[in-house]
């Protein structure tokens, strides 16, 4: 196929350059925006006189026609093409001559993808949206059901103080909850059209640059030109934002792999959310956990490619940057693929509450709540920890826990002891009694998960 630039050419580009130059392989999925965008570009130069006003619509019906097409499959987009924005424009000539030649009128291929990402991306922010989204709601409703489901809570892997099932899932809520907020603030910063920024020096014609942002749902345009051809700090924020989520699925994952292990069994994975091995009859493997936990590292990976790609490029566009596709696709396709997965299998799985329950009996993770004992009977707490702690040592010795420990040993390690003892260390009187905003205590999970839901609608909005 001739380039368009050929006028300047003397000999046909080499086709291994062509190859490697190439960007229709993984640009060609923003061909909606591409054409929304060109639309839009048409449409102001009609209404502005630029070009005239009946060639504009005749190029605006005619793209439609081309999306229509390719979404039918009755249009193929060319693998020889060097990117999605050539590959319209030459249908478009294709199909409507001279007419066609005019849609790159006061536009340049820079401003033009600056503003295809840009689009792309937000559409895609709304998709991650809808998913965490999900999983947020997915946890609020596991959480109401395990209010009162006891559990160790761990520092250092070793069990600590009691907790409840619900409070451990409302902690990742938390953290979903700000990766939504995230992709609200980046999609914020994202929203401006670059949309008439030139090639880098904007354009004599007199284009309306608010018209076509306004036409596209942007909130403005961008204020400089240059920064409008080469900016990419909304791949870049946009692949911190999945990262850090991709943080928190990994955290998650770990703990459902640790849960599902005999060594805690504190959870089961539904059947069809788990993979059995091919020699180990026994096996079933919790591999979309483990998969998730993989696909953290390729994400930070993405990541790492855009923040290098933009690392001392002089203004303005480059070609460097044409690999700011391949790189946040990939980041978000990840993102979008590992909630998707995760979420059924948090639905499916069955928690094993009891195993829960027991695996919170051993550990003396009730010590805390005998120290409090002594301190709200008037002891020091240094003095009400050390005492404590050599009430576990003996214990550990007698094989005993702080329940089954009897009143005359409580007693001969200090005379504050009583009878209550027994209640105070109840590890459902524990929990019950964390009521501080932020605790353990049903009614304060209940709050949590009030105010998580009201966050979320918050985010959606
Ligand atoms: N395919 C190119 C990219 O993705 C489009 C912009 C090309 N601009 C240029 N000056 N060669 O970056």
């Amino acid at each position: 196929m001739a380039k368009m630039w050929a006028g300047r050419f003397q000999k046909e580009v080499d086709s291994r350059v062509n190859d490697f130059n190439s960007s229709v392989s993984f640009d060609q999925r923003m061909a909606k925006q591409d054409i929304g965008g060109s639309i839009a570009h048409a449409a102001m130069l009609g209404e502005t006189g630029i070009i005239d006003k009946h060639e504009a619509e005749l190029i605006c019906a005619e793209l439609e026609k081309i999306l229509a097409d390719l979404e039918s499959g009755k249009l193929e987009i060319d693998p020889l093409a060097e990117d999605i924005h050539m590959f319209v424009e030459a249908e478009l000539t294709k199909r409507l001559g001279s007419t066609g030649k005019r849609l790159h009128t006061a536009r340049s291929r820079n401003d033009q993808v600056a503003l295809d990402l840009r689009l792309y991306l937000r559409d895609e922010i709304e998709e991650i949206k809808a998913l965490v989204g999900k999983l947020v709601q997915t946890l609020c409703a596991l959480s109401k059901e395990h209010l009162e489901t006891v559990m160790p809570g761990y520092t250092h892997l070793q069990r600590a103080q009691p907790i409840t099932f619900a409070h451990h899932l409302m902690a990742y809520t938390q953290m979903f909850l700000r990766d939504l907020s995230r992709l609200n603030d980046v999609k914020k910063r994202m929203n401006f059209s670059p949309l008439g920024s030139g090639a880098l020096a904007g354009t004599t014609y007199p284009i309306d640059r608010k018209m076509t942002a306004r036409s596209l749902g942007m909130d403005g345009i961008m204020q400089n030109s240059l920064d409008g051809v080469s900016d990419r700090d909304y791949c870049i924020e946009l692949a911190a934002a999945v990262s850090t989520m991709m943080v928190h699925l990994s955290r998650f994952s770990e703990e459902i792999i640790l849960w599902c292990s005999w060594e805690f069994k504190f959870i089961e994975l539904d059947d069809a959310y788990a993979t059995g091995s091919s020699i180990m009859p026994q096996k079933k493997n919790p591999d979309i956990t483990e998969l998730i936990r993989g696909k953290a590292g390729r994400v930070f990976g993405d990541l790492t490619t855009l923040l290098t790609m933009m690392i001392g490029l002089p203004l303005a566009y480059h070609k460097d940057i044409q690999e700011d596709k391949e790189a946040i696709f990939d980041a978000v396709d990840t993102v979008k693929l590992c909630l998707s997965t995760f979420i059924p299998m948090l639905e499916t799985m069955t928690v094993l509450k009891e195993n829960m329950r027991a695996a919170a009996a051993k550990g003396f993770i009730n010590a805390t709540d005998c120290a409090d004992y002594l301190v709200k009977k008037g002891l020091p707490f240094r003095d009400a920890y050390k005492c404590t702690g050599e009430l576990v040592a003996a214990c550990i010795k007698q094989g005993l826990t702080l329940e089954t420990l009897p009143l005359e040993q409580y007693k001969s390690s200090c005379d504050l002891f009583d009878e209550d003892i027994y209640d105070a260390i109840n590890l459902e009187a524990c929990v019950k009694g964390r009521t501080v905003p932020g605790g353990p205590a049903p009614e304060s999970v209940k709050a949590q998960i009030e105010a998580a839901e009201q966050e979320l609608e918050r985010c959606q909005r």
